[in-house]
């Protein structure tokens, strides 16, 4: 892999997200969240496998073994891709049931945030950002359409947020003690030709790499906000990114089919796609998830 971004898995994905690296399996993993499928790719022997899934998952953190913390459409559980027992931890919005879960991210303690979005077209701000550290998820903050690119600095005491309709990605303060978020800040107004921010991945040197849906991008700010390196993809619905591989040194990319026309289909036949490309950077390890009973 040398700077263009190749396919690794034609995976066929509706709706690929909510992509992390598992250093205990060795596995890039990830989530079609329509195709209610399960993915990993081993990229030491190249083999990738796909496990059917009860409810949409929107985001999840590996727990060990098979087992995973599960950011399910309606709420969060755990579950065991073995054999399917699932552990139901809290309904998330079950007053709102326009809205589901959708971008996740651990914390730089092993907390999960997460945020949900209005599935009604077009969304309303009736979403939120949620932090569950092993106790009752608590609220963020809310008046959100379609929460996405959460991601922290690798201090931890900054997190990236995007309200994706508002094509605007914001830089918080984060206080790693209490997970607090404060000081909401624009961090990038995204320009039209670069789509609207969905995931986002934050790599060894601070700066940003934020995947554009409709925009055919993923594109690396500096910590100060300015674009940086722009990644082209050969589909123009890309949805998450995280480093992975056994040093962390390659970006792997998530992208939909969900949406597409048949024209737009057939020119785009990657969409859906687990992407790869090797960006001279490296990525940093998840703290584990922390707080609940493993
Ligand atoms: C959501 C999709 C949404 C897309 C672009 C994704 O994170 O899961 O449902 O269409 O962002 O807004
Ligand atoms: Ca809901």
């Amino acid at each position: 892999m040398t700077g263009r971004a190749e396919v690794v898995v034609s995976a066929g994905n509706a709706l690929g997200e909510g992509i992390v690296w598992s250093p205990a399996h060795r596995e890039i993993q990830w989530t079609d969240i329509h195709g209610k499928a399960f993915w990993s790719f081993d990229p030491a022997t190249g083999a990738a496998k796909s496990i059917a899934l009860p409810e949409r998952l929107a985001c999840f953190a590996p727990l060990g073994g098979s087992r995973l913390l599960a950011g399910f459409a309606s709420g969060l559980a755990r579950f065991d891709l073995a054999d399917g027992a699932r552990e139901e931890i809290a309904a998330i919005e079950a007053d709102q049931p326009a809205t589901r879960l959708n971008d996740g991210k651990l914390d730089r303690r092993g907390r999960l945030v997460f945020g949900t979005m209005d599935e009604s077209k077009p969304a309303q701000p009736l979403g939120r950002v949620w932090i569950y550290d092993g106790g009752a998820p608590r609220v963020l903050f809310e008046g959100v359409r379609i929460a996405n690119s959460i991601a922290f600095s690798p201090d931890g005491r900054r997190m990236y947020f995007a309200d994706t309709p508002a094509r605007v990605i914001w830089r918080f303060d984060y206080d790693n003690d209490s997970g607090e978020v404060s000081n909401r800040q624009v961090f990038v107004e995204v320009a039209s030709d670069h789509g609207f921010p969905d995931g986002s991945t934050v790599d060894a040197d601070g700066c940003l790499w934020n995947a554009e849906w409709g925009g055919g991008k993923v594109t690396r700010y500096t910590p100060d906000g300015r674009i940086d390196r722009i990644v082209e993809l050969p589909c123009s619905q890309i949805t998450c990114c995280a480093f992975g591989g056994a040093t962390l040194a390659t970006l792997f990319i998530t992208s939909a089919r969900g949406g597409l026309d048949e024209a737009k289909l057939k020119a785009e036949p990657q969409a859906g796609a687990l992407f790869a490309v090797d960006v001279g950077v490296k990525g940093l390890a998840d703290t584990p998830f922390a707080g609940v009973r493993r």
